[in-house]
């Protein structure tokens, strides 16, 4: 083989999110970061909740007695079971097949394609602006990805998603996000969701519900509830669950793919699809982060519960910071939920704001509101209205 084989493909290009927060570390202190979807502290740190701290401090204290053989490639049973309360409550009628996965995005990859095996068409309609990692593992999964407006005079709009589906002749998927919308910030209301699963009931459909912020919205009990809609209208759902945020546990990429199927004959069945499909991509996914969580939420789930009331109370807190300081012009991008928001700047101003004042950010405009410190709210508004 010659050594030039390698220098035959084109150069790849970087995901901004990882390019820019790397140019914003390497910025030091004084820059504002504003770029990865990371809850952080006062000093910039990646903030760690006190319950699952602790959780990792039993883990760790048994790790020395384990043996580590390889785990089933479903992941570890009482996890699952852990995850399945959390989605569907403490009881629930549905049957589920899942599996663990190498964090949320691992859920995405494995249930895009087992949505490509379901669907005849391998069509999959994708409301944009949507996070920068869906397209990607859905065209690898060789869906063919439509994209389809979700934002509309800066609120979300269903209108143009509803006609689509209308127009939708035979079988096809669609990608939704449960809550906190990246990049937007902005979710579905309640009669924004009924009036889609209205049309939905109409139409040979596989969802896919991704829920990579559960309980950072509201309660986790009632972040779950577009799920439950879904379920309740006899929609095939998959779902992708992530616990790097409501577990600060980035780095133990954790998640969970999961479909809800009709009957208990199909749980082997559909458990032995994502069995074939991990076992393809990676085998089975560690798990040590999967320990974690099912200690967090054994043995610590009601400080758990309140370390993510005081983390909501303080992203809000921000947003509300933010509001007060920027002009009325940013006011409707910043109604949302959660850590993120897409200020309406220009792609000049952002790197206006990079180069003049250290504050980055993407340049589609997404900040992650928890990644600036209340204590530089002040300076990070007045550095953008510097710039507009
Ligand atoms: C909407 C959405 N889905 C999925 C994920 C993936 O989560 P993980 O970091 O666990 O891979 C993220 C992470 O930022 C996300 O924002």
């Amino acid at each position: 083989m010659s050594p030039s084989v390698f220098s035959s493909l084109p150069t790849p290009r970087p995901d901004p999110i990882f390019s820019i927060f790397a140019e914003a570390v390497a910025a030091g202190p004084e820059a504002i970061n504003c770029t990865a979807g990371v809850l952080t502290d006062e000093d910039g740190q990646v903030s760690l909740l006190p319950s699952v701290q602790r959780a990792i401090a039993d883990v760790s204290a048994e790790l020395p007695k384990l043996r580590f053989g390889y785990p089933t490639l479903l992941g570890l049973p009482n996890y699952r079971a852990c995850v399945h309360r959390l989605l569907f409550g403490e009881t629930y009628p549905w049957y589920v097949s899942s599996i663990a996965t190498t964090g949320g995005t691992g859920a995405l990859a494995i249930n895009l394609r087992l949505m490509k095996s379901l669907l005849k068409s391998g069509r999959l309609l994708l409301p944009v602006p949507a996070w920068a990692n869906h397209k990607p593992p859905a065209l690898a999964a060789n869906l063919a990805v439509v994209s389809v407006p979700y934002i509309s005079d800066g609120a979300v709009s269903m209108s143009t998603l509803i006609d689509q589906i209308k127009r939708e002749k035979g079988d096809f998927g669609l990608l939704l996000q449960v809550g906190c919308h990246n990049p937007t910030g902005l979710d579905l209301t309640d009669e924004q969701w009924d009036g889609l699963i209205d049309v939905l009931r109409e139409k040979d459909c596989v969802v896919l519900l991704d829920s990579a912020y559960q309980g950072l919205k509201d309660e986790p009990e009632k972040d779950r509830e577009p799920i439950d809609r879904f379920l309740e209208a006899g929609i095939p759902t998959l779902i992708t669950w992530s616990a790097a945020k409501n577990h600060s546990i980035y780095a133990l990429r954790t998640g969970l793919a999961c479909a809800v199927v009709p009957d208990a004959s199909l749980v082997s069945s559909i458990d032995g699809h994502y069995s074939r499909i991990t076992r393809q991509m990676h085998s089975s996914s560690a798990t040590i982060g999967q320990m974690v969580v099912s200690r967090t939420q054994e043995a610590y789930r009601d400080e758990w519960l309140a370390d993510l009331r005081k983390a909501r109370t303080n992203v809000s807190h921000k947003r509300s910071l933010m509001t007060q300081s920027l002009p009325a012009s940013f006011h409707a991008a910043l109604k949302g939920f959660g850590m993120f928001a897409m200020l309406p700047l220009t792609v000049e101003q952002i790197r206006a704001l990079k180069k003049e004042h250290n504050v980055f950010m993407t340049e589609d405009g997404r900040i992650n509101i928890a990644g600036i410190p209340n204590a530089r709210m002040v300076e990070f508004c007045e550095k953008v209205e510097r710039v507009i």
